[in-house]
């Protein structure tokens, strides 16, 4: 069931540090789906660091819910075992403290950048099912005990099925099977019971995963197994995913009576390489293959033409329409980012391209698309 927005959102924006002698009265992007869902960016370290004072002020402006992009990953907070280095997440947990932000925890089991260490022995085999277990709970025991009752939820499983709906070949499905998605979800709750927790995976719109995630969620449930929310990443091209897709999906997870969570969403304004979010692409080319690639897709170093603006901001406006005829279902919207520079999409799944995927431009304004619709111009 969707959650209380209510300590979330601000009524109105007095913007007290403009020119004009009198405050302006602006619309903000949290206040306008105030009634709706959170909205949520992913922050990188350098950006809770200071290090990018406008986008700082647009994140404290419009939004009302952060993400760690990278700083509470496996291998940054414990890349030793039993070594912890907290001092990234603990700025960025206070970030959104000192702005009153719902604070979403990503991700604590995941395949990728994952402490070389985590899975295997001394001599490089995988441990056993006993010895990842353990280590399992350790650190989401540490993880999620130091930030009791500051995270709102944690993305406590993420990318555990491939595209065709099998389990992802990951260390931990090798070694424990089925049963680590259950016992993440255990650890968690144990060390903190009032913090929501979710699962979470990129490609969402496709049935097999569809399938595979209902399943999932209803066996834990049945279980008596806390989860709250599913998450669908939505790194989404202009070309993917049919919105009919997508839509069956968001109706099909909040028929479980999880809140559907979009996570992580962007939207590539150039040719499609690869659908969804595996990282490891960036290493199946060879680096002439890249070089190539590069200069094929690369198709707008230099800015946006307007006509291909025209059609992300069209499509953008579609996929917000799709959020808001199902905000009974959906309780966040969160960005992968906030301007096009600092995206990830400009890296993948080849490095130096010049991608357009987010709410706000490499010079700080905001998509044509969301002005018209907090204006209420649509
Ligand atoms: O921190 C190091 C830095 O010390 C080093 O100099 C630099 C050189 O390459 O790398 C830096 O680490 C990079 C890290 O981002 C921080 O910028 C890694 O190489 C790079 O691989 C890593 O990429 C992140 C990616 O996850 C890794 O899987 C992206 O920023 C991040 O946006 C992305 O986020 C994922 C979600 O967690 C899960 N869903 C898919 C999404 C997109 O891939």
């Amino acid at each position: 069931m969707k959650k209380h927005l209510l300590p979330y959102f601000c009524i109105t924006v007095l913007v007290a540090s403009c020119s004009s002698s009198n405050a302006e009265q602006i619309p903000t992007v949290k206040d306008h789906f105030k009634d709706d869902f959170l909205i949520g960016a992913a922050l990188p370290v350098r950006h809770v660091d200071g290090m990018d004072p406008k986008a700082d002020s647009i994140v404290t402006l419009h939004f009302n819910s952060i993400v760690a992009e990278n700083c509470m990953k496996n291998e940054k907070i414990q890349p030793e075992e039993g070594k912890f280095f907290w001092d990234d997440a603990d700025k960025f947990v206070k970030y959104g403290e000192d702005r009153d932000m719902a604070i979403i925890g990503h991700a604590l089991v995941w395949h990728s950048q994952l402490a070389p260490w985590f899975t295997k022995d001394a001599v490089g085999n995988e441990v056993s099912p006993d010895v990842l277990k353990q280590r399992m709970k350790d650190h989401i025991y540490a993880v999620v005990g130091r930030y009791k009752g500051k995270i709102k939820g944690w993305d406590v499983v993420n990318e555990a099925i491939v595209d065709d709906g099998s389990y992802r070949n990951s260390p931990f499905y090798r070694i424990l099977g089925e049963d680590y998605i259950p016992l993440a979800f255990q650890y968690a709750h144990e060390a903190d019971p009032d913090a929501e927790l979710y699962i979470n995976d990129f490609s969402m719109f496709l049935p097999e995963k569809r399938e595979a995630y209902v399943k999932i969620v209803n066996d834990l449930k049945k279980r008596g197994i806390r989860i709250d929310g599913i998450g669908m990443q939505s790194h989404i091209g202009m070309d993917y995913p049919e919105f009919d897709e997508y839509e069956k999906s968001i109706v099909a997870f909040g028929n479980t009576g999880c809140d559907v969570m979009i996570t992580e969403l962007d939207m590539s304004a150039l040719p499609t390489i690869e659908k969804g979010a595996d990282i490891g692409a960036i290493f199946r080319m060879t680096p002439e293959e890249r070089r190539e690639a590069l200069k094929k897709f690369n198709v707008y170093p230099d800015g946006l033409p307007e006509d291909v603006s025209k059609e992300w901001n069209d499509r953008m406006a579609q996929v917000f329409a799709l959020y808001k005829k199902h905000s009974d279902k959906i309780s966040r919207v969160t960005w992968w980012g906030t301007t096009d520079g600092m995206s990830w999409k400009n890296g993948f799944p080849i490095p130096g391209r010049t991608d357009y995927p987010l709410l706000f431009d490499r010079e700080y304004n905001m998509k044509p698309f969301m002005q018209k619709i907090i204006e209420n111009l649509e």
